[in-house]
């Protein structure tokens, strides 16, 4: 059984619509600081999700945070890893550097975003600009952890980081449950 979790509906549903056709996906409302599932789990993926890690050039990962408290990552790697089996998988995938940038999308609006570092992170604020009318606006506050800090935070929880073979895609940092 795959199950999947996400805060907000809308990503949900988007998620539901595409994993239609595979009868073993179950799709939960849930805030990762008090999650909940019924079983354990021999892998546990996130790509682009609540936790990822950046890898700019050759410079050393570091941890991304949709939760910018200490104690709610604390919290939720903590509940994360109750539903880990020992020998188990944590997937956290990587991304680029974000930046500055804006662009037109298919319905014609500009989508904009401007990043801000700040003491435990960087701020993003996201726009949608129509013609001269901003329609939406978004300020995301993200904590980010050096990869010392961030290896240290994963192994209280008894994750332990398993250094990338040569040849892997590189699409994810691997840890192991203990
Ligand atoms: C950048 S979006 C990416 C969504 C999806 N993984 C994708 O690649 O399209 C980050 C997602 O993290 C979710 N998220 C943020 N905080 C969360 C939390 N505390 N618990 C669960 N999901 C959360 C948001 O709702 C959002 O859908």
């Amino acid at each position: 059984m795959i199950t999947g979790v996400d805060l907000t509906e809308a990503m949900l549903k988007i998620a539901q619509k595409r994993l239609q056709p595979f009868s073993n996906v179950c799709l939960s409302l849930q805030n990762v600081i008090c999650l909940t599932l019924q079983e354990q789990y021999d892998l546990v993926f996130s790509y682009g999700g609540v936790w990822y890690f950046v890898i700019d050039g050759d410079k050393e990962p570091f941890l991304v945070s949709h939760l910018p408290s200490d104690m709610d990552n604390c919290q939720g790697f903590a509940q994360l890893a109750k539903y880990v089996s020992a020998g188990g998988k944590l997937l956290l995938g990587i991304q680029g550097p974000h930046y500055d940038y804006e662009k037109v999308i298919v319905n014609g609006m500009k989508y904009a975003q401007k990043v801000t570092a700040c003491a435990e992170g960087f701020i993003k604020d996201y726009y949608l600009i129509d013609g001269t009318e901003t329609v939406m606006a978004q300020t995301i506050h993200y904590r980010t952890y050096s990869f010392a800090e961030a290896q240290q935070l994963l192994a209280t929880y008894g994750f332990q980081y398993q250094p990338m073979e040569e040849n892997n895609n590189k699409l994810f940092l691997e840890f192991k449950k203990l």
